[in-house]
């Protein structure tokens, strides 16, 4: 499993690809509201970070196909990278549709059963977004739907990639890559509370008081 990072703070994106664990980026209209900047502004500076697909959503008052295409089609020219995020309705599937054909990416989001998975993926997306937090949110475990669609994808062959989001805590994690997702999708503070164990602080520690002892500084 891959990881993409899941913000539009080109801070947490400068710290997250500096460790070198990352090859992607996703946004979406609450993560560009809460840095209140212009979407292409923004946009473009993360390009200029990751070497990898970037999600930029269509505005979140799009709700007609033919908006969410003439859209498409602007965030697909702000960079080589760009990946549209379309939401999951039918004219959201009309729009990967014609997106698509066009061979521009697009990544189809608020995805909450195995079935809303498998229409984005028929009409042409190249990524699923399953939100799994926002599913155990409501006492429903999402970590299933990510298990459910990657079984669906590998009887079918299909090749569309799955981005397991909403993401919150690093169980989250560990259950996506064995669930089958190919991308988990995380926010810079889930990636650094990932890197921590008590004894690997420890054993630093310990090893640091060790060597000081005998070497000193
Ligand atoms: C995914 O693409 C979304 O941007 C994101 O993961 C949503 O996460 P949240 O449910 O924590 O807001």
């Amino acid at each position: 499993m891959k990881f993409f990072i899941d913000t539009a703070n080109v801070e947490d994106i400068k710290k997250a690809n500096d460790m070198g664990v990352i090859c992607g980026v996703t946004t979406n209209p609450s993560l560009i509201a809460k840095e209140g900047r212009v979407f292409e502004k923004v946009i473009a500076e993360i390009a200029s970070i990751v070497d990898g697909p970037i999600s930029g959503e269509v505005r979140a008052t799009t709700t007609d196909a033919e908006s969410m295409i003439r859209e498409g089609r602007e965030i697909a020219k702000i960079h080589k990278n760009m990946v549209v995020k379309i939401p999951m309705t039918v004219e959201g599937l009309k729009a990967v549709k014609v997106l698509s054909s066009e061979g521009i990416k697009t990544n189809v989001t608020l995805i909450f059963t195995a079935n809303q998975a498998l229409l984005a993926a028929r009409a042409g997306a190249s990524y699923v977004s399953p939100f799994l937090g926002r599913l155990d949110d409501i006492s429903t475990k999402g970590i299933d739907l990510v298990a459910e669609i990657a079984e669906m994808f590998d009887v079918a062959g299909i090749e569309t990639e799955i981005i397991a989001a909403s993401v919150r805590n690093p169980i989250h994690v560990t259950e996506c890559a064995l669930a089958g997702a190919d991308i988990a999708t995380v926010p810079y503070k889930v990636i650094e509370q990932m890197t921590h164990h008590p004894l690997t602080d420890a054993g630093i520690e310990k090893f640091k008081q060790d060597y000081l002892a005998v070497f000193g500084e």
